[in-house]
């Protein structure tokens, strides 16, 4: 499904069983010309296309949702039910950052994880004031000595609250969720983030979850790649 004549300027990178499609601000082939864009687009997509006036939010728009249809494999937009969430094709779970034009999409198959979550950040956007909202004491210890940045810990908990959200769709805030561990392995900062909340059947209160910060290959971007794997006690959570 990985159109060759587009795979010059579409970066697609894997990490662990997730693959990321990220298509830089900067690429502009014929298959992303604005009105072929808008014509491939779903009857519900058009709709949502109409209330949204910012000429750069419009183009954001149209070039997401082509990555998601390379993404998801598929030649038509995938549903998004009524809180806007994509419904990805069930053997796939599938998540989406977008950013100043760049857009990334990541998934995976069903049968390594159950849910993922991404979210692409500029770290110069995060400002040091915000660090009482993001952080909790432990994670502001962390940014002392060095382990973390307030934007790998912002990023993080973006990633986090969309991978969880996507299960169980039980809302939670910065302070909710805070890092009880951080490992590099091969040049790969892996965090472990506890919620201290329910947030679905299969994540109670305190459970782990793995967030990868990776390198992007664009600008001074950063990604967190918030990733729950599947288990036979999942898959029945999320089939039954
Ligand atoms: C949902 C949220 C995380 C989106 O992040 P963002 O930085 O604004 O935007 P991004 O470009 O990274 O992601 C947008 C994409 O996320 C997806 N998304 C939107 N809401 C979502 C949700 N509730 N759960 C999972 N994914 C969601 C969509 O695919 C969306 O893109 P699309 O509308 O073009 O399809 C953010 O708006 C939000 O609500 N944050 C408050 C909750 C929070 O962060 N808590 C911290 C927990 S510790």
């Amino acid at each position: 499904m990985f159109q060759p004549e587009v795979h010059r300027e579409i970066h697609e990178f894997f990490s662990g069983g997730v693959r990321c499609l990220l298509l830089p601000d900067s690429a502009g082939f014929e298959g992303l010309d604005p009105h072929a864009l808008e014509a491939a687009l779903s009857p519900q997509n058009r709709q949502i296309l109409k209330s949204i006036t910012n000429p750069a939010r419009r183009s954001e728009f149209l070039r997401t949702r082509f990555l998601v249809r390379l993404g998801a494999g598929l030649t038509s937009d995938p549903q998004r039910d009524s809180e806007g969430l994509i419904q990805w094709p069930v053997e796939l779970c599938g998540s989406v950052s977008h950013s100043l034009g760049n857009v990334l999409v990541a998934t995976s198959q069903r049968t390594s994880y159950v849910s993922i979550g991404v979210d692409m950040e500029r770290p110069s956007r995060i400002s040091d004031k915000l660090a009482e909202k993001i952080c909790t004491d432990f994670e502001r210890n962390l940014i002392a000595t060095g382990a973390v940045s307030l934007a790998e810990v912002f990023s993080a908990k973006e990633a986090l609250f969309k991978c969880h959200y996507s299960l169980g769709r039980r809302r939670f805030w910065f302070l909710d969720a805070e890092i009880s561990a951080v490992k590099v392995h091969l040049g790969t900062k892996k965090l472990d983030l506890r919620v201290l909340i329910d947030t679905s059947a299969i994540t109670p209160a305190n459970t782990l979850t793995r967030v990868d910060i990776l390198a992007m290959p664009i600008g001074e971007f950063i990604l967190a790649l918030a990733q729950i794997p599947t288990t036979s006690k999942s898959m029945d959570h999320v089939d039954g």
